[in-house]
């Protein structure tokens, strides 16, 4: 069998670090990109053909594929892992935050998803896709409404998309997971009290893994899974169906 090419969006992050690592150790070919040239090679080193480019907007979207296929590496799979996390209450949200969650959260996934089945269909072939949501957008969550609209924009998304391209064989599903240990919620968890509050909320306490999430992301990538699309899947210790028993 060749070499199967996934892209990874938001690769310099914790949970595209964690991605890469999952699918390189499976023989995956990777296609990384972040905003800046730097965070990747500071990531990589010289490993993996590496992009920089903003998958926020339609014209960033693009050029990834234009580039990749410059170097004739069409991309098959996309892991979608950007995103950023705007807490703070509703009538407090600055419109300046509120549009940097929504480009960060959906828009990137709306373009980079378009670029990517555009550039499937062109070239005829099948595919897989896997985006991040959150445990935020199934719940309501105190201060989340930013970035719930956002993702919960990104479940529609993926599941009309999934409806749209089924019949190219193209298959796109998203992980929903809860609060992870990555760059993005390091200004959330950095004492030990806040650890122990935090993970204390979820059914299962704990803080989650993105090493976690990276192992059931590879799973909705791999062939195993040929037969799931339009699938949103939790990860969240229970945090968003089962009610913690108070004692
Ligand atoms: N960590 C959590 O607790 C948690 C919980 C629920 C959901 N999630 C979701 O998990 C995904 C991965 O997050 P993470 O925890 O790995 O965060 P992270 O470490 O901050 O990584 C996110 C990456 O997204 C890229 N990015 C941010 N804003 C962007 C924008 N406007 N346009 C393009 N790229 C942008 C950044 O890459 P560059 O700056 O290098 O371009 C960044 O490295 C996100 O979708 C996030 O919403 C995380």
């Amino acid at each position: 069998m060749s070499q199967r090419i996934a892209l990874i969006t938001g690769a310099s992050g914790g949970l595209g670090q964690a991605v890469a690592r999952k699918l390189a150790a499976g023989g995956w070919s990777l296609l990384l990109v972040s905003r800046q040239a730097d965070r990747l090679a500071e990531a990589y080193g010289a490993d993996h053909l590496q992009i920089e480019a903003d998958c926020s907007t339609v014209d960033g979207a693009r050029q990834i594929f234009e580039h990749a296929n410059v170097h004739g590496r069409i991309p098959t799979h996309l892991a979608h892992c950007v995103g950023n996390i705007r807490l703070g209450a509703l009538h407090r949200m600055k419109e300046a935050d509120w549009h940097a969650c929504l480009d960060a959260n959906l828009g990137s996934a709306f373009h980079t998803l378009a670029a990517f089945v555009g550039n499937l269909r062109e070239a005829r072939l099948p595919g897989a896709a896997v985006l991040v949501s959150s445990a935020a957008a199934r719940i309501g969550t105190p201060n989340h409404e930013a970035v719930s609209a956002a993702k919960a924009g990104l479940e529609g998304l993926v599941r009309a998309a999934a409806a749209t391209y089924a019949a190219n064989a193209i298959r796109i599903n998203a992980v929903a997971p809860g609060i992870m240990d990555t760059p993005a919620t390091t200004h959330l968890l950095n004492n030990a009290a806040l650890r122990e509050v935090t993970a204390r909320q979820y059914p299962l306490p704990g803080i989650g893994d993105p090493n976690e999430l990276a192992e059931l992301m590879a799973w909705l990538l791999s062939d195993q899974a040929a037969r799931v699309t339009g699938q949103v899947w939790s990860l969240d210790g229970g945090f968003s169906t089962v009610r913690p028993l108070v004692k």
